[in-house]
């Protein structure tokens, strides 16, 4: 649909990593397109990385942004820097419609995404997330904030990236019960087991999806099962109706498993995959994240390597299966444009 008016969005950008340099390089690439098809420009009005925060009310301009940062260069050297002040002082006061949060997650304090994402909420201010550290901690307190002052709130980038899996399971599983749910969540951990599978050694393949950005900041929460049970919780909270938190998640990590158990399974006809499950019962929803035996001939046992899926079984939309292949951060950058445009094209 062509479009003649074109909106100005003025977005800040919480972390300047991996996501949202690559959120930086498809504003690069797609202006045009945004502004054609959905009426949208963006302004990057306020940076923030480990080093501070950054202003520029007439807009940072993206590619100089990115090459910036991808050159070594930190906030704390660029116009606009305000000393001493963190991403939350930043949005206590800040003029914008929209945070895109992407810094790394802290499942101590939540911070500083967090403390952003409250402000931005209380102020009215849309806020879409990659980092899953806020919902996992207290993803019914935002929702609440939001309710309370209007402001969007989406986070379809926390889940398997950018395959939609909250986007099908609210849109279009209406009116359902969600019986079963499994998934493989974490690319990095399901490309270290199908590499150590064909011999290559743990500490290798760990090096190579870090190389990659895929790997968390803290890659512990990946191998030891946080992310995936992260991920299991903003679904629980999401799609199931819990009101979970990761004290509800019996969590193992993949440190345990070996060259030798993969290759046994393998012998067997299996795939050993760390799974997230909620299965339903008279109690509610169980949830696990663990080292699971699978058919190789299953649909999880076939999801391999960069690829994660999810299999939802509910009342009345039968055995649904999706996968992605992700192997770079670019596709969790563009599902953080999709919440974007979503918020800001709504009627
Ligand atoms: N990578 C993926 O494929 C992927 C997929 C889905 C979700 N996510 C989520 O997206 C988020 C970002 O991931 P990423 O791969 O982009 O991480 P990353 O490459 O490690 O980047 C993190 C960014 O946050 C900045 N930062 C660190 N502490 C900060 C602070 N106190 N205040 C402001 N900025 C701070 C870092 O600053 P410096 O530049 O100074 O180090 C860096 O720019 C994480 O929460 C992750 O779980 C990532």
């Amino acid at each position: 649909m062509e479009q003649a008016l074109i909106r100005t969005i003025t977005a800040a950008l919480i972390g300047l990593g991996n996501v949202n340099r690559n959120f930086l390089r498809i504003l690069e690439m797609k202006q045009a397109e945004l502004a054609r098809r959905y009426g949208l420009a963006f302004r990057i009005v306020a940076v923030a990385d480990s080093s501070g925060v950054a202003v520029a009310p007439t807009g940072f301009d993206p590619a100089a942004t990115r090459r910036f940062k991808e050159t070594g260069g930190r906030v704390c050297a660029l116009p606009g820097y305000m000393a001493d002040a963190t991403p939350a002082d930043l949005l206590a006061t800040l003029a914008c419609d929209l945070v895109l949060e992407a810094s790394p997650v802290n499942l101590t304090t939540g911070e500083p995404g967090l403390s952003v994402t409250r402000t931005a909420l209380r102020r009215g201010i849309a806020v879409v997330l990659a980092n899953k550290g806020p919902l996992a901690l207290a993803y019914r307190e935002l929702h609440t904030l939001a309710a309370a002052s209007g402001a969007g709130l989406a986070f379809s980038a926390t889940v398997c990236g950018a395959l939609p899996v909250l986007n099908i399971g609210r849109r279009d599983l209406i009116a359902a019960e969600i019986l079963r749910l499994r998934g493989i969540f974490n690319a990095t951990t399901n490309f270290i087991l199908a590499e150590m599978a064909t011999g290559r050694s743990y500490a290798n393949a760990l090096a190579e999806a870090q190389r990659r950005g895929i790997a968390e900041s803290d890659p512990t929460l990946d191998v030891e099962g946080w992310d995936t049970a992260n991920k299991l919780v903003i679904v629980a909270n999401h799609l199931l109706g819990s009101d979970a938190t990761l004290t509800d998640v019996a969590v193992t990590g993949i440190t345990g498993v070996t060259a030798a158990a993969l290759a046994q399974a393998a012998r067997d006809g299996h795939t050993i995959k760390l799974l997230a499950t909620a299965e339903r019962t008279t109690a509610g929803y169980i949830l696990t994240v663990a080292p699971t035996l699978l058919p190789t001939t299953s649909f999880l046992g076939q999801c391999s390597g960069w690829e994660m899926g999810v299999e939802m079984e509910s009342d009345l939309y039968g055995h649904m299966f999706h996968k992605i292949w992700e192997r770079e951060p670019l596709p969790t950058a563009a599902a953080m444009l999709r919440d974007a445009v979503n918020l800001f094209t709504r009627t």
